[in-house]
């Protein structure tokens, strides 16, 4: 992305609240996305930066969590601190706010009903099953591409219901999203998308089947049908929604095993560990963050953030804050046994609807690869690549075993 010159800051921004913190490159991003980010935790709880056009970040995490619910003074329109990609993506549910957001929601919620997360299962086995068979003879992968990138795609064919044959024309665009290299704006990525999908959205919309799309454009909103519009933004929501961000969550599931040996082998000795191990795994290494725009002033932590301003809403530094998790950086898998009150998969009316699915998703390649895979560690002579953005990842890594 072009480097733009910082925004000047709004008189209503103490100067003592300004920080130069660039979301899509911060320092060190690119070798750990979290340490970058952690710099910013210390400080004020509401800090300002004029990268981007200028946007407000909370950085500590009980503020972050009660912000992230708020949807009373706070929108989620803007979608992103990009200016113009709300209006391009237009999703639905995640940019409508309640109580427009709520029939829209209820029917993706019904898409996602735990039986149809159940009734997946043993499909993102065999997938996982057969991509492991494949890379397990050669000792080593580049597991973000051999891996991480392959399994969302599949998974998001086979619940919409198309021939899962379609990943290799589906492919580029997933990496565009995953990993945007500049050669597509996001209008041409967005119709790209919209492109692949209209058949599919037309047919299910007159001949519903019992794939995913279906079940959601069959739940009436309010009464009446789903427009193609409407059903149009959904779609492209959940293809937007549940690539990118499950790409991520299995990289960093796979190098944190690839790091600590010794967890591994707990979860090699009694599988019935990779549950709770799951919840933690997804605690300690959250990718997403959020922005909202101020429908209102809100008057917090010393400042006032003025109605029309952007807030950033980071979970690393909700899950990552000593005030909110006892030693936060630490793997415990046993803290995964009782409720824990992350913001992984978000907080309030937009917390994530595939979240079950992920979950799964996550149980599922963590027991496949810990059965198909012998011990494994990073490549000594690799590095491993990060990029930060909406969505932190891992673009490269490079595993051994
Ligand atoms: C580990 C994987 C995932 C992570 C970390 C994640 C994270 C999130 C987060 C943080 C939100 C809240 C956004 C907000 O508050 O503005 C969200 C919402 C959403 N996610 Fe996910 N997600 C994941 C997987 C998926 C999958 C697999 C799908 C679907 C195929 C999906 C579809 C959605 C949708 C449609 C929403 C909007 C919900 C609403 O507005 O009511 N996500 N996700």
């Amino acid at each position: 992305m072009a480097s733009i010159a910082p925004a000047v800051r709004p008189d209503h921004v103490p100067e003592a609240r300004v920080v130069d913190f660039d979301i899509f490159a911060p320092p060190g991003g690119e070798r750990d996305y979290f340490a970058a980010w952690k710099t910013l935790q210390g400080g004020p709880g509401l800090v300002w930066t004029g990268r981007n056009h200028g946007h407000w970040i909370a950085t500590q995490g009980d503020l972050i969590r009660e912000l992230w619910g708020d949807s009373e003074r706070l929108s989620n329109a803007a979608l992103a601190v990009t200016p113009g990609l709300g209006a391009v993506m237009d999703f639905i549910p995640l940019q409508l706010d309640p109580p427009e957001h709520k029939p829209f929601r209820n029917a993706v919620m019904r898409g996602f009903a735990n039986q149809h997360v159940v009734a997946m299962t043993p499909m993102v086995r065999d997938v996982s099953r057969d991509l492991i068979a494949d890379v397990r003879p050669r000792g080593g992968c580049e597991f973000m591409t051999a891996f991480a990138e392959v399994v969302p795609l599949h998974i998001f064919l086979s619940l919409i219901g198309v021939p899962v044959e379609d990943r290799a024309k589906l492919r580029p665009l997933g990496q565009q999203l995953t990993r945007p290299d500049g050669s597509m704006s996001v209008v041409e990525l967005r119709d790209a998308a919209d492109d692949y999908l209209r058949p599919y959205v037309e047919e299910r919309l007159k001949h519903p089947g019992d794939d995913l799309f279906s079940r959601i454009l069959s739940v009436p909103i309010e009464g009446r049908a789903w427009t193609f519009g409407e059903a149009q933004r959904m779609c492209r929501n959940l293809l937007f929604g549940g690539l990118d961000t499950v790409v991520a969550m299995f990289g960093n599931i796979a190098a944190h095993l690839a790091r600590f040996a010794g967890d591994q082998d707990t979860l090699r000795e009694d599988a019935a560990r990779i549950p709770a191990a799951t919840d933690e795994l997804m605690r300690r290494y959250p990718t997403v963050s959020v922005t909202r725009n101020l429908v209102r002033d809100i008057v917090m932590d010393g400042v006032t953030m003025k109605a029309g301003d952007l807030l950033y809403l980071p979970s690393v530094l909700h899950n990552l804050d000593p005030a909110c998790f006892d030693k936060p950086e630490q793997v415990d898998f046993d803290r995964g046994l009782s409720p824990v009150r992350h913001t992984t998969m978000g907080v309030g009316a937009h917390r994530c609807v595939g979240a079950g699915l992920a979950r799964m998703e996550a149980m599922v390649f963590i027991e496949e690869w810990l059965a198909g895979i012998p011990p494994f560690r990073i490549d000594p002579d690799r590095p491993t690549k990060m990029r930060a953005g909406n969505v932190g990842a891992l673009t490269e890594l490079h595993l051994v075993w």
